[in-house]
């Protein structure tokens, strides 16, 4: 019932897509080039069959919910949990999309494909220090992305679902240095604080997170972890000297792996919860693009030069040197040892890790919010998403 009604208060038709206010005329990013769809053909709306099984009575809705999530299936529309898991990933998605875009317009290659920036020759020589293709790949990331969150959008409308739309929060200042377009912005790359365990996490061979939630991995930077720097430069002043772009820059290459490697573990994590074998097909397929992603940025992290800034003191260790190398953090080391999984006692196995599913999309909502990814937004945005996480860690399969 908790859940029931925990969806009914969002629920929106298709007919209503502008209800939580976003401008269909706002400067439209990248990832809005899907929102001028028409809604197509009508289906069965989430409203109308929740609103059914509601109308029933307290003492009867589970009966009501269950017919009419029958009904849904049999008609072709997604289970409220399905929808609800989809909506989350669409709004990750969304959020990626716009960080990502903020990457490529600086740092990125310049091309219709990811339009909005012109570059930033020096800050993108300083993230090429890190490997020489890394315009492309930031590229090639963004435009990932994007297609992520308009596959997602589009599929729920197709079901007659309701998409999710982020514009109406897309109002932090980014980047005024050369390169950027201004724009607003949904996400903040200018106060990260980033959590660079998943460097030992993935390296462990035999804790895994999921069956000790309490064992402390050691952070590869950890003055990531303990203060709030760029990962961009804010203005051209940030241009120089060299070593502080450079940290900004490998900053920037170290929250790459930081955050995709949450993808990684997000979408295996909700499979688990997925009804429909096509949802479960849809998080099964997008995941691992994430992980290609994760493993990418992970190797090229490993080439972020040692250094220290000298306008914050934040140092960048020599990885493969005492007291770091070995196992633990030797740079070459990008595939993932084998690490305890299910049970102890079976044999350890190369696993993505954590993939818990219980609270995935809370526990994601708040890693990104505890990197400083949401500094500046406002309450309305942080109770979207946390109710946007609340449905999405309801869902049940076969419901
Ligand atoms: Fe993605
Ligand atoms: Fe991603």
């Amino acid at each position: 019932m908790t859940v029931s009604c925990c969806y009914v208060s969002v629920v929106k038709t298709t007919d209503n897509r502008t209800a939580n206010g976003s401008s269909r005329d706002e400067n439209r990013p990248l990832e809005d080039n899907l929102e001028n769809r028409k809604p197509r053909k009508r289906f069965i709306s989430r409203r109308s069959f929740l609103g059914k099984s509601l109308a029933v009575g307290a003492g009867t809705i589970g009966a009501g919910f269950f017919i009419n999530t029958r009904t849904a299936r049999a008609s072709g529309a997604l289970t409220p949990g399905d929808a609800a898991l989809l909506r989350f990933a669409a709004a990750a998605e969304i959020l990626e999309t716009d960080f990502w875009g903020q990457y490529n317009e600086l740092a990125g290659i310049q091309d219709s494909e990811v339009p909005g920036g012109s570059g930033n020759p020096i800050y993108t020589q300083a993230v090429k220090a890190l490997d020489g293709d890394m315009d492309q790949y930031i590229h090639d990331n963004t435009e990932d992305e994007h297609t992520h969150f308009a596959f997602l959008n589009a599929y729920l409308e197709s079901k007659g679902a309701e998409p999710v739309h982020l514009n109406q929060f897309r109002t932090l200042p980014g980047s005024t240095a050369t390169g950027s377009s201004g724009k607003l912005r949904l996400t903040n790359l200018m106060q990260l604080t980033l959590d660079t365990s998943w460097w030992t996490r993935y390296r462990a061979r035999i804790h895994n997170p999921d069956l000790e939630l309490n064992f402390k991995f050691p952070q590869a930077v950890p003055d990531l972890f303990h203060g709030q720097f760029t990962a961009i430069p804010r203005t051209d002043a940030d241009l120089q000297p060299h070593k502080h772009i450079q940290a900004i820059a490998n900053t920037a290459g170290f929250h790459f792996p930081t955050i995709e490697q949450g993808g990684n573990s997000l979408y295996p994590a909700m499979a688990q919860r997925a009804t429909s074998v096509e949802v479960l097909r849809i998080l099964i397929s997008i995941g691992p693009t994430e992980t290609m992603h994760f493993q990418t940025w992970a190797d090229k992290a490993g080439n972020a030069p040692p250094l220290t800034d000298p306008t914050n003191g934040l140092t960048f260790p020599d990885l493969n040197s005492p007291p770091f190398g070995g196992e633990t953090f030797q740079t070459n080391l990008i595939m993932p040892e084998p690490c305890a999984f299910i049970s102890p006692t079976l044999p350890r196995c190369s696993v993505i890790r954590p993939t818990e599913t219980n609270g995935i999309a809370m526990g994601v909502v708040k890693f990104l919010t505890d990197m400083g990814l949401f500094i500046g937004q406002s309450p309305a945005f942080f109770s979207f998403m946390q109710q946007l996480a609340q449905e999405a860690d309801a869902a049940q399969r076969g419901m």
